[in-house]
């Protein structure tokens, strides 16, 4: 049972034809605001997935802007967007997104989303939005007392992002889970209500818990600054790596050592190429017969093996001048005539283009 507010469940089903099939080959959507370049949590806790899962579907990629403004609004934010999703686009590239798969589009690009949106907001009560704890979440960091009316409108925008491409498949962390529910919910209620126009989209968990940051924190994340970037260059993360947090205990190599929960080992396990090379590395720590700096050197060289042929493509891509701005507009292009077919489908299910043709028809007849 879920806690839905309003009493729209109720509704006969509409009348007509059957349900559409939708498109031919599934869809998945997925996608972040624009937060500039990625790192290894974001490879961890989403690319990995995205990167297995797209070519299955006709993939699109959001880069939402529309949604950052509810936190993030100012003048210089705004000016961000440009570069911060030209980094994004060219960084999922590199780490082996392909272009031949993938639709990348800027949300703001797509105004009819926004309609799409409002059209929503009439079959959400408040009191379920307001129940969303990820919503209070966000609030709360962004340094706001009250909760911004677009903020609290945050995943019905979201549902129109999924519902106007029809995706049935969206991939996300934890933190995004409760809004892909609300769009469940607005696609069914829609379709008993006015007629079945959306597949319901499934949610595909990523369950993989959060990477730690460098100085050991729960989550890696660029505004803590213990993050490692899939493009910093090899000597920065040797560096990076020699100043991470280990366990605090352990004064010298002879001392026994914690490896769960430690970063050094958390890294070494998520990237490493060499597990006998790991799992050698962690009994010695354990009996107290390796020092940090062995240990955080051979991590250094297996990030830098990981991201060797990353930060290869990632050259290669950045060489080819106008080619990720060239993807984001086609895709943005592509993603606005399918959502202006969805957008249309839609009014005239719920009876919204009857009454200005109507206005039309007669206005037409009284000029002849
Ligand atoms: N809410 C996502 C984030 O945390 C971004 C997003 C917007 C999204 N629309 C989406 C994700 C649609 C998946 C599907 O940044």
């Amino acid at each position: 049972m879920t806690a839905l507010a309003i009493a729209t469940e109720d509704i006969a089903p509409a009348p007509g034809p059957a349900p559409d099939p939708g498109p031919v080959r599934p869809r998945m959507l997925t996608g972040d605001r624009p937060t500039g370049r990625l790192h290894l949590g974001h490879y961890a806790g989403s690319l990995a997935n995205r990167i297995r899962l797209h070519r299955r579907y006709q993939s699109f990629f959001i880069v939402a802007d529309l949604h950052m403004l509810t936190t993030k609004n100012s003048r210089a934010d705004i000016a961000g967007i440009g570069p911060r999703a030209a980094d994004m686009v060219l960084d999922s590239l590199a780490a082996g997104l392909d272009p031949a798969h993938s639709v990348f589009y800027l949300q703001s690009g797509v105004p009819e989303v926004a309609e799409l949106s409002l059209l929503l907001s009439s079959l959400v009560s408040v009191p379920r939005l307001q129940r969303i704890p990820s919503l209070k979440e966000m609030a709360r960091h962004a340094g706001q007392r009250e909760m911004p009316f677009a903020l609290l409108g945050y995943p019905v925008l979201q549902a129109a992002d999924i519902l106007a491409v029809k995706a049935t498949t969206v991939p996300v962390g934890r933190d995004n889970s409760a809004h892909v529910e609300v769009a469940r919910e607005l696609a069914r209620r829609f379709n008993r209500r006015y007629g079945a126009v959306f597949p319901v989209p499934a949610l595909v968990p990523a369950d993989v818990p959060a990477l730690p940051g460098t100085d050991g924190r729960a989550k890696m994340s660029k505004s803590l600054g213990n993050a490692i970037y899939l493009s910093d260059p090899p000597d920065e993360v040797v560096a990076k790596v020699r100043r991470m947090y280990t366990d605090p205990a352990r004064t010298s190599p002879a001392v026994p050592g914690t490896v769960e929960g430690n970063p050094v080992f958390v890294y070494h396990e998520v990237f490493s190429d060499r597990p006998a090379e790991v799992a050698d590395l962690k009994e010695r720590y354990r009996s107290g017969r390796v020092g940090d700096a062995e240990v955080k050197e051979k991590l250094a060289a297996a990030l830098n093996r990981f991201l060797d042929p990353i930060r290869e493509r990632r050259a290669a891509l950045a060489a080819d001048q106008g080619l990720v701005e060239e993807l984001i507009v086609t895709g943005t292009e592509r993603t606005r005539h399918e959502v202006r077919r969805t957008v249309a489908e839609v009014r005239a299910a719920m009876g919204l283009t009857t009454a200005l043709a109507g206005f039309r028809a007669a206005a037409r007849s009284r000029a002849r």
